[in-house]
């Protein structure tokens, strides 16, 4: 197995194919020790991962916490409301403020594109990308590729349809990067609004019809309607979207019947997704949930060690 050198981890744009296998073989050896009775290593013993985290999230945040205990690292926390935030402190002196308790990780997300970039300029400690605005969503995308891989058995050469709210996803982004670099042809779907013409130049295929994204997809990734960030209309009605973009029982035979259907989460159900098809899709999805621990227990481990894990009985 390779080994890993670089100190942030903020993209899959500017990381190359072994880069990537290196984290998802790690993640298959710390999954291994989840599955066992003491779910906890040594490994990150006397470290502190800081989650600092101005947007809300359910899955995100509680998986790094989570990994970071199993690790036996130190764990904070941060959350911006209730901080010295709302007294008018700026973002860039909680992050020195909290530095200064000798942090080694800091694991950032923030609505607004590139403050983690930013942040991760002005720290002396190590940085995990856990979502910045519209542009990458690293962890998501790792494990929904460890999720295919470890279904599929392989990254290259699929078809991997993502479906809906493009314009607004950072988990589009980082997963067009991710699979395009194991040769994958990744097809993005949606209403032309929500397609932003820049995606003309990233290694992806552009439909607006649903037909034409699930016909021979092995992966369908379906993403939620950000309406919190949709600050004007993008299609005329909640209605025509679902009639055109919605992943129903009739739709769902255009797929193979061994394809796989990923959300990211949280789901507006009769939106992305017809609830009719819960119980069916639902299984994945929280796998997916449970393979996020698995890789950010391997990202904060290379962060902190820059050496692969491997499991020694
Ligand atoms: N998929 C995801 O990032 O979920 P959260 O917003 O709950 O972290």
């Amino acid at each position: 197995m390779g080994e890993w050198q670089r100190k942030h981890l903020l993209g899959l744009k500017d990381l190359t194919r072994e880069e990537i296998e290196v984290i998802l073989n790690s993640a298959q050896a710390f999954k291994e020790i989840s599955e066992r009775e003491v779910k906890k290593v040594p490994a990150l013993r006397g470290k502190t991962v800081v989650n600092l985290f101005f947007e809300p999230s359910t899955r995100t945040k509680t998986s790094f916490e989570l990994a970071a205990k199993r690790l036996s690292a130190d764990v904070v926390n941060f959350s911006s409301s209730g901080s010295s935030l709302v007294k008018g402190e700026t973002i860039l002196d909680t992050l020195k403020n909290i530095e200064a308790y000798s942090v080694d990780i800091f694991v950032i997300r923030h609505s607004v594109s590139g403050v983690v970039f930013y942040l991760s300029q002005r720290t002396t400690s190590s940085v995990v990308n856990a979502g910045d605005g519209q542009n990458e969503h690293p962890t998501q995308a790792l494990l929904d590729m460890f999720t295919v891989r470890e279904k599929l058995g392989s990254l290259e050469n699929l078809k991997v349809a993502i479906i809906g709210d493009i314009y607004h996803s950072r988990v589009a982004r980082s997963n067009i990067w991710g699979f395009s670099k194991f040769s994958s042809s990744v097809y993005v779907c949606a209403p032309k609004t929500l397609i932003p013409k820049y995606f003309d130049n990233l290694p992806c295929k552009i439909t607006y019809s649903l037909k034409t994204a699930l016909d021979q997809a092995q992966v369908v990734i379906m993403l939620r309607i950000q309406k919190e960030r949709m600050k004007e209309r993008f299609f005329s009605s909640q209605r025509e979207y679902v009639k055109y973009y919605s992943l129903n029982e009739e739709n769902l035979k255009f797929l193979p019947p061994q394809a796989l259907v990923l959300h990211p989460a949280p789901i507006n159900w009769d939106i992305e997704i017809a609830s009719s098809l819960k119980e069916k899709v639902s299984p994945l999805i929280l796998e997916q949930v449970n393979n996020g621990l698995a890789v950010r227990m391997a990202v904060l481990y290379l962060l902190a060690e820059k050496k692969s894990y491997e499991v020694v009985d």
